[in-house]
């Protein structure tokens, strides 16, 4: 089984390669290419992906090469984890948005709009090149925005599934809390990627019983003070967001202290100096602890587990994706992408049904998917019409006064990234 990581010198990568040595019975990996336009960083994370694999008496090869269209050639699945600019157009999306008092974030708001615009192009390009090379491969997409990215895929007609790892990390904490094995429970996950709640968290299964009340009972300051948001707001919704859903619920406090804090692009920049300085020591085969302080925690198990049931009808049988929504939730077009539990085949993902939603959550899910196929657009076709129309439209957004500065603002601070521009 060859799979191939696009975006395979990211310093995340060791978390990537830990998980694939830990999960080896449930994805047998004999091939892994790490492929990267940056060369020297990805000289560096084969060495020590190889230490990793040695460590841990893992029988697959690494190859690394900047050679995109030889490294997915006969891939059965190709992971596609990359940032367009960097951490320094990153940096951007945190911060020229909060000159109009918007959120700068790099998934949310006008930062997340830009984020798309850079990477849909470059995302949909590597993706015709695996179709060429290997029409079979499964396209895993971890590439942000993740919700945006899947739609362009999908639209465009490849084998993609988009992976986040927000819910597999929830699953984790409420195990914790519970005192229980994270396989057995089952999250009532519903939402657009980084726009999503939890309306139940069920032991032994979909059908089993919803332990949420209990959670929000014993646990509910401990998970409050986690998502940073008043413990009384939790009761009031009776379900769990996920802390994407901050920016919205808390968007004028975030703003106040994104003003006064360092960005967390800085902090992630700094982070990668670390790492990269750690990963160049030869005597390290493992990843470092440090690397838990990344966002990105338990991603490896998302990933193997999604390939495992795509390439081998193995893993989980049920798993938290991003998919087309095709009628599961009545309220969005079926053209949506919809981040659901579903059952995951050799076939792909099919959506688990739904319990009817509040419109408390289901409105602001319209709204976003909206703003998703109008970013969708602007991102394929450029233009400023089209990026104004998708920025006036983002709940977070609004007011053509806003819309208008940060098109602007947008466009300024991209224009190496976007050719129309
Ligand atoms: C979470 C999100 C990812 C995102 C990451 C950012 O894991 O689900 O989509 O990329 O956080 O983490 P970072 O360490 O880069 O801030
Ligand atoms: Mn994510």
């Amino acid at each position: 089984m060859k799979l191939t990581v696009v975006g395979g010198g990211s310093t995340y990568t060791p978390e990537l390669i830990d998980g694939f040595a830990r999960l080896r019975d449930t994805l047998p990996v004999t091939e892994l290419v790490l492929t990267d336009p940056a060369t020297d960083r990805l000289e560096l994370i084969g060495a020590l992906s190889r230490r990793i694999l040695a460590r841990q008496g893992h029988p697959g090869t690494i190859t690394t090469t900047a050679d995109l269209d030889a490294a997915v050639d006969g891939a059965d699945a190709v992971l596609l984890q990359l940032r367009v600019g960097g951490q320094a157009a990153r940096l951007g999306d945190e911060t020229w948005p909060l000159d109009c008092g918007c959120v700068g974030q790099e998934t949310t708001g006008a930062g997340g709009l830009a984020k798309a615009l850079r990477t849909v192009p470059v995302v949909l390009d590597i993706a015709e090149r695996v179709r060429r090379a290997s029409p079979d491969a499964w396209i895993i997409d971890f590439t942000n925005p993740v919700g945006i990215v899947t739609r362009a895929l999908l639209r465009a007609g490849h084998r993609a599934v988009g992976l986040c790892n927000v819910a597999i990390g929830l699953q984790r904490k409420f195990a914790a809390l519970l005192g229980t094995d994270p396989a057995a429970l089952h999250l009532d996950h519903v939402g657009l990627n980084h726009l999503t709640w939890e309306t139940a968290v069920r032991r032994g299964g979909p059908d089993g019983e919803d332990v949420l009340p209990h959670l929000l009972s014993a646990h509910g300051d401990t998970i409050a003070a986690d998502l940073r948001l008043p413990r009384p707001l939790l009761d009031r919704l009776g379900v769990f967001p996920s802390y994407y859903l901050r920016y919205y619920y808390a968007h004028d406090q975030v703003v106040r202290e994104q003003r006064e804090k360092p960005s967390r692009a800085a902090e992630v920049a700094d982070m990668e100096r670390r790492l990269l300085a750690l990963y160049a020591d030869p005597a390290l085969d493992e990843k470092p602890a440090l690397l838990a302080q990344r966002g990105g925690a338990y991603y490896s198990e998302a990933a193997v587990d999604l390939a495992a049931a795509l390439l081998r009808g193995a893993g989980s049988r049920h798993q938290v994706v991003n998919t087309l929504n095709n009628g599961t939730l009545p309220f969005l077009p079926d053209d949506a992408v919809i981040e659901v539990p579903a059952s995951v085949g050799p076939k792909g993902p099919s959506a688990l049904p739904v319990s009817p939603v509040d419109p408390l959550f289901a409105g602001l899910m319209a709204d976003v998917t909206a703003y998703e196929d109008l970013a969708l657009e602007a991102a394929l076709h450029g233009g400023r019409n089209q990026v104004f129309r998708a920025l006036l439209s983002h709940p977070l957004i609004g007011q053509y006064e806003y819309a208008d500065r940060l098109t602007d603002d947008l466009i300024a601070h991209n224009r190496e990234h976007l050719p129309w521009a």
